[in-house]
């Protein structure tokens, strides 16, 4: 459908409008609560969300793709219906199909509370791998206003259970990943995929000084990513979750990733809400589950939120 097509069937002039976003594709920008934000239908990618008054809260790479079955590379990618690689295909992209495939525009709606909230939606029928897990309907829902919210549903249209992991895999623009401090994971278990180890996190702020890439598990809590730097504290709450992804690949992971700047890995950091490893949630036929990630911003002074 053109952009034009899209404004009229469901555009909301001043607060929710279709344009011609990077590499030709189609995003939709809204405006609401004095906040600005960016949806590309490929993968119901938000890629930008800029809370009254704030700075962008999400990070994007320079060095991004904009190519239908490639991912952006930053805001919030939908890693669906699996997390990381598939097990058993190796054939199988990375993270899902969701979030090489664009989806389709079934509503926008201004919120009670003054926000505006925009539904994509796709059916994904049986694809072709023996291990892909089929047949089901996804819907995006993101609803800007004081704070941002990406919700998930997938509806489960096959005869059988539906397993899936998935990610909501957002990546936080910080002053400097050495700077920051995030809380709320302290006694959760977790895996290291970048050491290989599992521990369990003591009661001190999680901070960065390598790579890092772990998985919390049985982890529904919300987490704070401190920055003092940039004077603000970002909240992640969550719903549907039981796994938290921390990211940032550091220097030669990044260095490695053709679509990630060599020098960018210090401005970002993944915080995931997610359903991963023995959190991959079992969807009965006909039944739904949905995955929320909710942030929102409080200003912050030497590290202590005011
Ligand atoms: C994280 C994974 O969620 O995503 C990492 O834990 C992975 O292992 C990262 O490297 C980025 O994945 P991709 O496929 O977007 O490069």
């Amino acid at each position: 459908m053109s952009v034009e097509e899209l404004n009229r069937l469901f555009g909301i002039p001043g607060l929710a409008e279709f344009e011609e976003g990077n590499g030709g594709l189609t995003k939709l920008v809204i405006a609401a609560e004095g906040s600005l934000a960016e949806v590309y239908l490929l993968g119901a990618h938000v890629t930008s969300w800029t809370p009254a008054g704030g700075e962008d809260v999400l990070w994007l790479s320079r060095e991004s793709r904009y190519e239908i079955g490639k991912p952006i590379r930053g805001g919030i990618p939908i890693c669906h219906p699996w997390f990381g690689p598939l097990e058993g295909d190796s054939s199988a992209p990375i993270h899902g199909y969701v979030r090489l495939t664009c989806l389709e525009v079934e509503s926008i709606s201004p919120t009670d509370d003054g926000g505006v909230s925009a539904v994509l939606w796709r059916r994904f029928g049986k694809p072709p791998g023996d291990n892909w897990p089929g047949d089901f309907e996804l819907r995006l829902r993101v609803t800007v206003g004081r704070s941002l919210s990406v919700a998930a549903e997938t509806l489960n249209r096959g005869q059988r259970d539906l397993v899936i992991s998935e990610a909501l895999h957002t990546y936080f623009r910080v002053s400097d990943v050495r700077k920051v401090r995030v809380t709320g994971l302290a006694g959760a278990a977790y895996w290291s995929k970048a050491t290989g180890g599992r521990a369990v996190q003591g009661p001190e702020p999680l901070t960065f000084t390598a790579q890092t890439d772990s998985v919390y598990r049985h982890s529904a809590g919300e987490v704070v990513l401190h920055d003092p730097q940039m004077l603000r504290a970002i909240n992640v709450a969550k719903r549907g979750s039981k796994s938290t992804v921390v990211w940032n690949p550091w220097i030669e992971k990044a260095a490695a990733m053709p679509d990630f700047g060599d020098d960018e890995w210090p401005e970002m950091l993944c915080i995931e809400a997610a359903n991963a490893l023995d959190d991959a949630v079992a969807v009965p036929p006909g039944k739904t589950h949905v995955i929320e990630t909710i942030i929102s911003v409080e200003p912050c002074r030497h590290g202590v939120t005011v």
